[in-house]
């Protein structure tokens, strides 16, 4: 039997963040860009260890360990608690990857899911999907305070699916979909934006209501586009639902710039993703060749992008 090697993948939401927090539905693809990692046992060292390989030309690596105080650190400690392993001797996950980081498409969900995935093939625990889900989510929290936990749930279960706090993760059978990912160049913390959406909703509940329950209401009609093929739906909800994140405040010059250079490169439609405030956006394209041709036009406008088919 081919060695179960541990992955956790990265996402996007096609609509419903911010929403997805307060109870409503949102939907939301795994990505083709995540994390594998390997095992190592060395003579010595820290029971439990995670090493990170630079992601990129412009990442740095970095590493955490149980009881070292590093967040990477308390997320371990927080999977290890959910999977309910303890180590007698060392232990040390070597992660890498091609996943943008602290960009809005799960970076950190994709992290918490490989190490959750590594401690149980380290343990020979052969868990469902639900377990591991639930000790990717319990590692994500310490990076993203009040999650909703979707990023996690698609960075385990790596296909389209729909999402709500109490409904949980539904997978939706769907054609792959091509989408252009289209970086602001903005830097943001998603525990920042979702604390600056809190104290809005604080100061205007019933406004921040009715648009939490107006992008919410997008969830079920895209996932029947997506299922259908219904792509020019599909994208029309991309342009509703960003409209709403705009009315919302979590857009920004630099996301609105992006959605506009997808649009002009051809996208059925376009919006941020993730928590918004910086990172990035995302733009539903009709086929692969017109992905990639609008790849290279937002390329040539000195953009950075990526050109994915999804999941
Ligand atoms: C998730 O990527 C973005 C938010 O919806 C937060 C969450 O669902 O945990 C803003």
């Amino acid at each position: 039997m081919p060695r179960h090697v541990p992955r956790g993948v990265c996402k996007a939401i096609l609509t419903g963040e911010h929403a997805v927090v307060y109870g409503h539905e949102a939907l939301a693809t795994a990505l083709p860009l995540g994390f594998a990692a390997t095992l190592d046992h060395p003579p010595q060292g820290p029971l439990l260890a995670v090493e990170v390989a630079a992601t990129s030309a412009e990442a740095v690596p970095f590493r955490g360990a149980l009881g070292d105080g590093s967040m990477l650190g308390q997320a371990i400690e927080k999977i290890a608690a959910a999977l309910g392993v303890s180590r007698q001797r060392p232990l040390l996950v070597r992660v890498v990857g091609d996943v943008p980081l602290g960009r809005g498409l799960g970076s950190s969900a994709a992290l918490a899911a490989v190490i959750a995935d590594a401690l149980a093939v380290a343990h020979g625990l052969e868990l469902p999907v639900d377990e591991l889900a639930r000790a990717a989510r319990a590692g994500d929290e310490v990076f993203h305070g009040r999650a909703s936990g979707i990023d996690a749930e698609a960075a385990v279960r790596r296909e389209l699916g729909l999402f709500s706090r109490t409904a949980g993760w539904r997978r939706v059978e769907a054609a792959p979909l091509h989408l252009l990912v289209v970086d602001s160049g903005e830097p943001r913390s998603t525990a920042d934006v979702v604390a600056r959406v809190g104290a809005r909703r604080a100061a205007d509940e019933l406004g921040v209501a009715r648009l939490m329950a107006a992008m919410g209401a997008l969830a079920q009609p895209a996932a029947t586009a997506a299922r259908t093929g219904d792509l020019a739906a599909l994208g029309r909800v991309f342009d509703d639902n960003h409209r709403l994140l705009q009315e919302l405040g979590v857009s920004t010059p630099g996301l609105d710039a992006a959605v506009v250079a997808a649009r002009e490169a051809g996208a059925l439609g376009a919006k941020l993703t993730g928590a918004g405030g910086g990172g990035v956006a995302i733009a539903l394209m009709a086929d692969r060749a017109a992905l990639t041709r609008a790849h290279a036009a937002v390329v040539a406008g000195g953009r950075k992008g990526w050109a994915l088919t999804c999941p």
